[in-house]
């Protein structure tokens, strides 16, 4: 069948919109081939003739069937284009509040802009020794696949984590090691999971600053290794930075801020975060009136 014969009358079809992004509307004559508009309805009513590009001839996504939306994995609806993915994500997250979706393996995580009880050791343990099709779509699956498969396969296993800036990188790769630390158990006196996760504090505030997208931006790349012994226990962690923003320290555009550390200048050098890493205020630098610190020894 050609896929233009699904174009009849009932036909839902996805169709661009300025304000919306896409729009959802359904024939109301069915198309035959080579015809120059759809004949669509809006889900206001509005009735209207979509006129197709007269060179391409493309005709608007179709849209899926109810039943379909909500799906916790991409690859089960009929039709994967934009429209389809949004109004997926849209339909989870608006309904049922629900950030995580699979795309085959990859998860995709909306940002939801608040703590959700998502996290607890709880849910952790929930995930621990589950397999990835048996359960919700959590950054705990994805951790719980790459905890398992190391120890299956004995092999390193890697966890990408990309997107724009404010999606939720960094809090996911946090999620992602408090879960490795939770479900390794602790190897020894030292603890070293709970230092792992200790570090990013530290890590954060002299690699990340305000942004007017992100409170909390990282400006740098990060490539976190995670060791585990022969039992899989975390051993140890190494963290490796590239691409950090230098220009910052010197110059930031209008609302956004410069790395967190130098803020801590604003407490003033009697606090004890000064006294403990011999910072003093200094008068003789000054970058854009700012304050800037030096170390004392
Ligand atoms: N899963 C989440 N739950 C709650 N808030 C989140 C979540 N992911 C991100 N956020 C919020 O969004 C902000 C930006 O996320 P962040 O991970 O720093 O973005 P990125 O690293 O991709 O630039 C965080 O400071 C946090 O307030
Ligand atoms: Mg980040």
């Amino acid at each position: 069948m050609a896929a233009s014969e699904l174009y009849t009358k009932y036909a839902r079809v996805w169709i661009p919109d300025v304000e919306e992004v896409w729009k959802s509307a359904e024939l109301i004559k069915d198309y035959k081939q080579g015809d120059g508009v759809l004949n669509l309805q809006l889900e206001d009513g509005t009735e209207l003739e979509y006129k197709l590009d007269p060179k391409t001839n493309n005709l608007p996504h179709l849209r899926n069937p109810d039943i379909l939306v909500g799906e916790n994995d991409l690859t089960a609806l009929s039709y994967l284009h934009e429209p389809a993915v949004l109004h997926n994500l849209k339909v989870r997250f608006f309904d049922s509040k629900l950030i995580y979706t699979y795309c085959g393996i990859v998860l995709v995580a909306i940002n939801p802009y608040e703590t959700l009880p998502i996290y607890g050791t709880d849910i952790i343990n929930a995930y621990s020794g589950q397999n990835m099709g048996d359960m919700d779509p959590h950054i705990f699956a994805v951790a719980e696949e790459a905890y398992k498969q190391m120890a299956r396969d004995e092999r390193n296993q890697s966890i990408i984590v990309s997107g724009e800036s404010g999606a939720g990188k960094t809090v996911s790769a946090k999620y992602a090691m408090r879960y490795f630390a939770t479900v390794s158990g602790s190897a020894s006196e030292a603890n070293v999971e709970v230092k792992v996760l200790a570090s990013n504090p530290i890590m954060e505030s002299i690699g990340n600053a305000k942004t007017t997208r992100n409170d909390n931006s990282s400006r740098f790349g990060k490539y976190i290794e995670i060791g585990f012994d022969r039992r899989y226990h975390i051993i140890g962690a190494n963290m490796r930075t590239y691409l950090l923003e230098k220009s910052r320290v010197v110059f930031q555009n209008a609302e956004c801020m410069k790395y967190a550390v130098f803020l801590l200048t604003r407490l003033g050098p009697k606090t004890a975060v000064f006294q403990q890493y011999h910072l003093m205020l200094s008068n003789t630098w000054s970058y854009r009136d700012e304050l800037c610190i030096t170390f004392s020894s």
